[in-house]
This record gives C-alpha cells, structure tokens and sequence, in this order.
C-alpha cells in the first residue's frame, strides 16, 4: 500500500490508516470478513449480495442480531436474579422493525416495545402475545389506546395526565383494567460521553418528578390509583440514547427508585415494576467504546440492591429497552459508488488541502442520521482491496442537499472509483426505521443473511409503489 499522510481536515478522532482494508472488528457485524479480496458476511461476498438484491441494501446478520440479543438477556437476568428473579429486555421496534425481526425477538426471550398502530401491526403479524408487548408514545391516538387495549398489551407506557384519563375512561368502557407505568423524567439528560443532571426536562416526553409535592409525576400516581380501571404497574423512564457510561442509568435509577419509596410513603403501595429504558452506546467510529452488557448490568444491579436497601424498598421487577445495542451492529449498507470528485479546501495559515467526495446511490433517504444528528460513521471499500494510498474521503449521497452525507470523514483508498461497492456499518438502527421517499427515492429492501444464506426480510420499493401512492389526474 502506498504510504500518505494525514491529513489537517480530519477531526482529531480519525486516525490514518495503517491499513485500509483492514476491518476494524467493533465497527462490523461478528460474521463480516475479507475473503478473496471481497467483503463477505457469513461467507456471502458484497458483489453476490448487490447483484441479487441491487444496491443500496441494508444487510443484517441474524445471528449478530440474535447473539446480542441474547447477551442482553442473560447478562441483565444474571445480574439481578438474586434481586427480582431478572430482568424483562423489550427491544425497542424503533430502531428497526420487521416481521422477521419481531420473530427473533420472540424466539430470544425478549419482549417487544412498540410506539405505534404500525408497529402494534408487525408484532401482531408475527404472533407477539399482547402480555409480551409495550405501547409507548407522547401523544397515543384513542384508536391505539385502544387498540393496545384489546390485544391486552402487558404494559401501556403512559406519558401524561390527560393520556392516564383518556385510556382509564377507554378501558372503563370496555368494562377492563389497563396495565399502566408512568413514564417519569428524572432530570437526566445523557448523551454519548457525558450525562448532565438538571431540575427540570425541558422536553417533550414524560411527567416530570420535579416539585415533589404535587409534582405531574406524583399527581398521576394518585389519579391511576383511584381509577378502578388501571392496575398501575410501576414507573418507567429512558434518560437518551448512544450511552456509554453507566452514570446517568444510575442516577435515574436511584430517583426513580426514590420516588417508588414516596409513593410507598404516601399510598401504602410498593409498585412492583421499574422500567430503566434503553440508550446502551454502539460503536460507529474507532473511538467509540461501547462497554459490555454484563459491565453496565452489574452497575446498574448494584445502584437499585444500594438504593433499595437504603430505602427500606423490595427490589421491584426490572425491564430495560435496548434497541441500537442490539440491532445497530449487526447491519451494514451496501451502496455503489458514481460520480467522484477532489474538492481543494481553505485551511487556516496553511496551503489548501484535497478532501474527496465519493457520491453513492443512496443518501438521507435510507439514513439520515448524519443530516439529523450530526452522526458520524465509518466505511470501507467492500469489492475490492486497494493498495492506493488513503485520502480522506468523504461519502455522499445523491440527494438534492448539500448535507446530505452518509460519511462526513473517512480515509479511503485514492481509486475508489465509479462502480465500487462500498459498505458503511453500524446502520442497523434509526437508519431504515427513519428512511424516507425524498426526491421520490424508493426505500432499499433489507436483507438478513444467515449460515452462507440471504433472503429477503424487507422488500424495496419499486416506482410502482410510488406511483401507486401518487394520484393521478382522471380524464372526464
Ligand atoms: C422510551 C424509549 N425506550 C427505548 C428506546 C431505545 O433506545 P436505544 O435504541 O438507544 O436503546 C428509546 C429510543 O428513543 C425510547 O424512546
């Protein structure tokens, strides 16, 4: 390979690669390799998968799906089974949400966490007992209330007062008891490196805890528990997402757990549940480091054993709500490369600086992270080796924005060129679950392969399938 250096326009966290080709293991599915020259997943190459199923495609590893799934049953049941006899895991649907998917769920032991009719929909299509399901939302529609309702959903995750109303009133006219938690903000706000704790939520979501007198949150307790039809499971709250450090999980856990020994104190009611959410970090980029499930599990088991004790409080039943940890991972998209271009940029007291743009067939239509969120990712050159040198390169889609990046840094080879494949990883979560139809793009199918087998799980749109939604003028 030839030899280049770094260059000033990369931010501090991108390192020049030693190696180009080279997978960096904790960005990329655990079946996701180089064989031949060619990126492969369970033994399946890129240019197999893009000539079958056509690019851009978001390919899944079942079997990374279902291990990470199953490391965060087991490692939250082990560490609290001698607490509450373990932990109930929901997955999160938002991230991503198939029948296919909702199937492995199942068939790992965990339970689902829907936030819509439409997802209530696919964990219907695949079987999902109600008892297994939880509705969340900030603004739930009667019909989903209902809805949730008739199939018995094991928990409704309620978000305000007058949401606790309108359910407690439908399911009195259903003559039935709705099973409720309260979703609570604790003052934690986290984010990927750091977590801050503030008195009040400035946000959408959830009753807050502040004011403790007559705080939304105590407000709500007592008005679930005057209604004959709600049975008021507990109390929940999910404090961001793309977490790595254990301490604001922590410090929720310990208000909410508090607020379980007020509401002890003032109803005579020890609630049994205590829901702590999802938001457990991934590794998009080389810097990011994600720690073990079993890791954040002890901590966390540690913080509610110390805090019940304190509190004279019976350790209540524990869920959490994974969804990037579980699902981010084990997914990579696949694009093909077009137009390239080298773009010489301004840089302070210094002459200027290549930057390449390699534009791909997709964009913010399958993920648009990057544009909501500033999300970094990383990629790599999937059909080929290349010993060119490494320049840094930035991935592009090929929509009609400017911000529409895929990759803003990454170093690739110098050559890659119209025609390549190139796979960007980590896209598992929040990248087809917010993709979009902008510029009249059709949605990319999904893929999941499994034991040297792809099939379909998502199929693509089609312009049929656009035109099918777009109405056309009749003629008298
Ligand atoms: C209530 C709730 N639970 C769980 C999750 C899943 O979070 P993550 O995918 O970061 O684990 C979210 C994400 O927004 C959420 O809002």
């Amino acid at each position: 390979m030839s030899v280049g250096k770094a260059s000033p326009l990369a931010p501090g966290w991108l390192s020049y690669p030693d190696d180009v080709n080279r997978l960096n293991s904790d960005l990329w599915a655990r079946d996701v390799d180089r064989h031949g020259d060619e990126l492969t997943i369970s033994g399946l190459s890129v240019s197999d998968l893009a000539e079958q199923f056509g690019t851009p495609l978001f390919v899944v590893s079942e079997d990374d799906f279902r291990t990470r799934a199953r490391s965060f049953r087991d490692a939250f049941n082990a560490a609290f089974a001698d607490l509450c006899g373990g932990v109930d895991v929901y997955y999160a649907g938002k991230s991503f949400l198939c029948t296919e998917v909702a199937h492995w769920v199942a068939e790992e032991g965990l339970r689902l966490d829907t936030c819509s009719g439409g997802e209530l929909a696919i964990a219907m299509r695949a079987g999902i007992p109600g008892e297994h399901l939880g509705l969340h939302g900030n603004n739930k529609s009667d019909a989903e209330l209902g809805r949730a309702l008739d199939l018995n959903l094991g928990r409704i995750v309620v978000d305000s007062l007058p949401e606790l109303e309108r359910l407690a009133a439908l399911a009195a006219a259903r003559r039935i008891t709705a099973n409720v938690m309260l979703r609570l903000t604790p003052g934690v706000h986290a984010s990927t490196h750091e977590f801050i704790a503030t008195a009040h939520e400035d946000q959408k979501f959830g009753l807050s805890l502040a004011d403790d007198g007559a705080s939304p949150a105590t407000q709500a307790v007592a008005a679930a528990l005057n209604h004959q039809s709600v049975n008021l499971l507990g109390v929940h709250c999910h404090i961001g997402s793309q977490i790595f450090e254990s301490e604001g999980f922590e410090l929720a856990a310990r208000r909410l757990l508090a607020f379980l020994a007020q509401v002890r104190d003032r109803h005579g009611i020890e609630l049994p549940e205590l829901d702590l959410g999802g938001g457990y970090g991934i590794a998009y980029i080389e810097t990011d480091k994600p720690r073990p499930p079993a890791e954040i599990a002890a901590a966390m088991a540690d913080v509610v054993r110390s805090t019940c004790a304190e509190l004279g409080l019976r350790v209540p039943r524990i869920s959490i709500e994974p969804g990037r940890a579980i699902v981010g991972s084990s997914t990579f998209s696949l694009y093909t490369a077009g137009t390239t271009k080298t773009v010489q940029v301004d840089v302070d007291g210094a002459a200027t600086q290549p930057r390449r743009y390699v534009s791909v067939d997709g964009g913010m239509s399958d993920n648009p992270r990057p544009v909501l969120y500033d999300a970094d990712y990383s990629a790599a050159l999937a059909s080929r080796t290349s010993a060119a040198t490494p320049v840094l390169s930035r991935v592009v889609g090929r929509h009609c924005e400017s911000g529409d990046i895929v990759v803003r840094d990454v170093y690739l080879p110098e050559d890659t060129d119209a025609g390549d494949l190139l796979a960007v990883p980590g896209t598992g979560a929040y990248c087809w679950a917010l993709s979009s139809n902008y510029n009249w793009v059709a949605r990319p199918p999904v893929v999941a392969v499994r034991d040297g087998r792809a099939r379909l799980i998502v199929r693509g749109e089609t312009e049929d399938d656009l035109l099918a939604r777009d109405i056309p003028r009749t003629t008298n």
